[in-house]
């Protein structure tokens, strides 16, 4: 019997240029390095004789630059445009420099690259001070320094606040060394692990369980040229529809009929807005995708009919599982098909899940993929345009599909192995590209549990079986915006939590966090209390229904950014790392939970029940979001806390496109509203609107407008608009926030405009039976927000401000 040791890449022994590859022989394998962009690196190694990975199910295509080298005694080395990469020849290892020549990244010196048996390892030499951000969804803190990591796609039912892996796995991460932000993608769908200095002390690592070594190094100017080189490489989101990003509203399981349209009436009569309504999995017969339960559904599209009058979509489960019974026509198509993954001596694999024992189609086969895709024809005919996709780890009763059972690979033919993780990507591929076949140029909406790199161009990814405790709800803050960092910018957490229940008070401050989340949706399991936002009592009612009205006030400026991510993939919700990675604070265990919400709002997670809470607050002047008071001191600040109020503070300069309350997505208003804050440097913002619903805005169907703020200048300019629509709001409401009383006298393009003032404020009171808005009527209230308004022209509109 013998035992695999590790063996390097060893010395340098020569090199070629073929085409656009650099080929590097060493003892013991061979490298080879393409230049993808300025920014961009790909880095693959093999041993003598094996096969480099040409396909991959997370990139896009890319052009290869010319590498043009320089050679000395000992390296080899080319500048990409942006940075430079230098190969030491004995022994053979990779290095990167910033144009400056500061090293950011280097191999180990002594293991660089090797294998032991099938496995591939790359070491990497711990800078000082690195930091390790990223690597998608991943529970743990902020700063990934001193863990180790595993991505292996799980039904991680109630995980913990250290669990690993967990539903979905991009190997992708964000180092910061020495003040310098690079980023590393792993491109292996096997079992990977990351380890970034945990239990050693001279190297991080990453290791695939076989195939090619094949990753991406990233460097650009700052983190979120990284984000932006990443999500060029693995795909920008799609425009998602505008209803999905209003309050939507799912449990385990609402049925029959008549429920859910008791469920859409109360929001309504409540007026608490909301666009999405779920149906878990009862709404089928025995579990069985793409069927109705016909005594608890009668007849869907009448009930999907009647939804959508009210305002609500309706977005159905559809788990992978296919259930084995005679006469199931789902079932008996299938294996007619042959679109079931198999084992390798051809007998098609069984797993349970809800149904029972089922089969699974390979979705890493192209004919199962549309094969699937042309399910979703009857329900998108009956109305449905979002689908939800759970169970796609694939989870068969928290237990792993037998290694052996094989996958089509796109051609490939590939083991569970290979498979595993890009399951549910491929799933989430086949439900988008095939709901989207029948929707008649329509966007739909997908959300799935599962995902590998890439993701993003097909789904919103959701955290799965949260646990109602407070630990989760902090939690929750740090997954989203680890995965934003990691290209995924469309991710929300079950609001409430999943398991479990949550009292009053940690439910209210879930809610008022989700509204400032990308994918903002209420969940829990079966049999638990109810947790719809009037569930908990009244208190708990207002200051649910002030935070969800508060999230569709925000909708122009969400929608904004969303473009943004669809364009630079910058995320939604900004962990404090991207602008201010050099304030070490913005880690420490106290404020790491703390985001971003696009450029503007700085959002604070906190607990329930306390009166106080220490809050981070980076380099830069903000305000009170709520009543526009200047915070007078940055750093490290105790605030009181009230239940009705989430600390959110809003950065001095910002411009934030909002509107009045509307009860779903698809009622209009005709103010747009841009809250203009006073600060002293130049601010912009990107604003956009389409039709929020179809592909046209690949065509130029869209309505963009740069919005600048030039302190100096005392001007706010409206740039002229680009796109083919006109904007829906015929008026914009210019609100100026904490400029100096008396000190405006605004005119647009040198005409003089009268100044308005109004009693403005944010979080609206909609009824006034408890006493804490009595007090906030009184006292929090913005008074006397002076306000200039005008009609809204294409043309370039300059507001003087005095
Ligand atoms: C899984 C999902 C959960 C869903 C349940 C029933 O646990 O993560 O969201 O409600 O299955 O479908």
């Amino acid at each position: 019997m013998s035992f695999s040791r590790f063996v390097t890449i060893g010395n340098y022994q020569n090199h070629t240029i073929n085409g656009q590859y650099l080929f590097v022989e060493a003892d013991n394998g061979t490298l080879r390095i393409c230049l993808a962009s300025p920014f961009t690196v790909q880095v693959q190694a093999v041993r003598k004789g094996e096969d480099w990975a040409e396909f991959s199910y997370a990139t896009l295509p890319f052009d290869k630059q010319v590498i043009t080298l320089v050679e000395t005694e000992n390296t080899l080395s080319f500048f990409t445009g942006y940075f430079k990469v230098e190969i030491y020849k004995a022994p053979l290892r990779v290095r990167f420099y910033t144009q400056d020549g500061i090293l950011i990244n280097e191999d180990e010196p002594s293991f660089g690259i090797g294998w032991m048996g099938e496995e591939v390892t790359c070491y990497k030499t711990l800078q000082q001070g690195e930091r390790f951000l990223g690597l998608g969804e991943k529970a743990g803190n902020l700063d990934k320094f001193n863990t180790q990591l595993t991505n292996w796609n799980t039904d991680a039912f109630a995980y913990g606040a250290e669990s690993d892996p967990l539903y979905a796995s991009i190997p992708f991460y964000i180092g910061i060394a020495h003040g310098h932000s690079y980023g590393i993608f792993l491109d292996n769908s096997t079992k990977t692990d990351f380890n970034f200095g945990a239990s050693n002390h001279r190297f991080s690592f990453f290791r695939a369980q076989s195939g090619a070594l094949n990753y991406y190094f990233f460097h650009a100017p700052d983190m979120a040229g990284v984000i932006n080189a990443y999500t060029s490489l693995t795909g920008k989101i799609e425009m998602p529809p505008l209803w999905s990003l209003g309050y939507q509203q799912c449990r385990y399981s609402y049925y029959p009929a008549a429920e859910v349209l008791n469920l859409a009436r109360t929001f309504r009569e409540k007026n608490i807005p909301c666009d999405v309504l779920y149906l878990d999995i009862h709404y089928m017969q025995d579990y069985k995708v793409f069927t109705w339960n016909n005594q608890r559904f009668e007849n869907p599209k009448q009930l999907i009919q009647q939804l959508e009058e009210m305002g609500f979509k309706v977005v159905v489960i559809v788990d992978p599982g296919i259930k084995i019974e005679e006469g199931y026509g789902v079932y008996e198509d299938g294996l007619k098909e042959g679109i079931f993954i198999k084992y390798p001596d051809g007998d098609t694999y069984r797993g349970e899940a809800w149904p029972g024992w089922c089969h699974f189609p390979d979705f890493t086969d192209e004919k199962a993929r549309k094969w699937w895709g042309d399910k979703f024809e009857p329900l998108v005919g009956e109305g449905l345009e979002g689908f939800w996709n759970d169970m796609n780890e694939p989870a068969v009763w928290g237990k792993n599909v037998p290694d052996l059972v094989e996958f089509e690979y796109d051609g490939l033919r590939a083991s569970h192995k290979q498979a595993h993780n890009v399951y549910g990507m491929q799933m989430a591929r086949a439900t988008h590209d095939g709901a989207k076949k029948y929707l008649n140029g329509k966007r739909p909406f997908v959300l799935t549990r599962a995902g590998f790199a890439g993701i993003q161009r097909y789904a919103a990814l959701w955290t799965g079986d949260n646990v109602s405790t407070e630990e989760h709800l902090l939690l929750g803050a740090r997954m989203i915006s680890g995965l934003g960092l990691s290209g995924v910018p469309y991710a929300g957490f079950d609001v409430g939590g999943f398991i479990g229940e949550a009292c009053p008070d940690l439910f209210t401050r879930w809610i008022q966090l989700g509204a400032f989340t990308p994918f903002f949706r209420g969940h829990t399991m079966i049999n638990s209390r109810d947790t719809e936002p009037w569930a908990f009592g009244e208190e708990a009612e207002e200051i649910s229904r002030n935070y969800i009205a508060l999230r569709y006030r925000m909708m122009p400026y969400l929608y904004s950014l969303f473009y943004q991510a669809s364009q630079t993939g910058m995320p939604v919700v900004r962990s404090l790392a991207l602008n201010h990675h050099n304030e070490w604070k913005v880690f420490a265990y106290d404020y790491q939970n703390q985001f971003y919400f696009g450029d503007s709002l700085l959002v604070c997670p906190v607990l329930p029940n306390k009166q106080l809470t220490k809050v981070y607050l980076p380099e830069g002047e903000f305000y009170d979001f709520f009543n526009d008071e200047k915070v007078l001191q940055t750093g490290e600040t105790i605030i009181e806390l009230t239940k009705d109020k989430l600390p959110v503070f809003v950065k001095a300069g910002a411009i934030l496109p909002m509107q009045s309350i509307v009860q779903h997505t698809a009622q209009t208003t005709d103010i747009l509203e841009i809250h203009l804050y006073y600060g002293q440097h130049d601010t912009s913002f990107e604003y956009y609107e389409d039709d929020g619903q179809s592909y046209q805005y690949q065509n130029g169907e869209f309505y963009k407008r740069v919005l600048v703020y030039n302190p100096h200048q005392h001007s706010f300019t409206l740039e002229g608009k680009e796109g083919s629509l006109t904007s829906k709001y015929k008026t914009v409401r210019l609100y100026m926030h904490c400029f100096e009383a008396g000190a405006l006298k605004p005119s647009i393009n040198g005409q003089a405009q009268t100044l308005s003032a109004t009693d403005y404020r944010f979080v609206e009171p909609i009824s006034n039976f408890d006493p804490w808005f009595k007090e906030m009527d009184s006292s929090k209230t913005i008074k006397d927000l002076p306000f200039v308004e005008f009609e809204n022209t294409d043309g370039e509109l300059i507001i003087s401000l005095q």
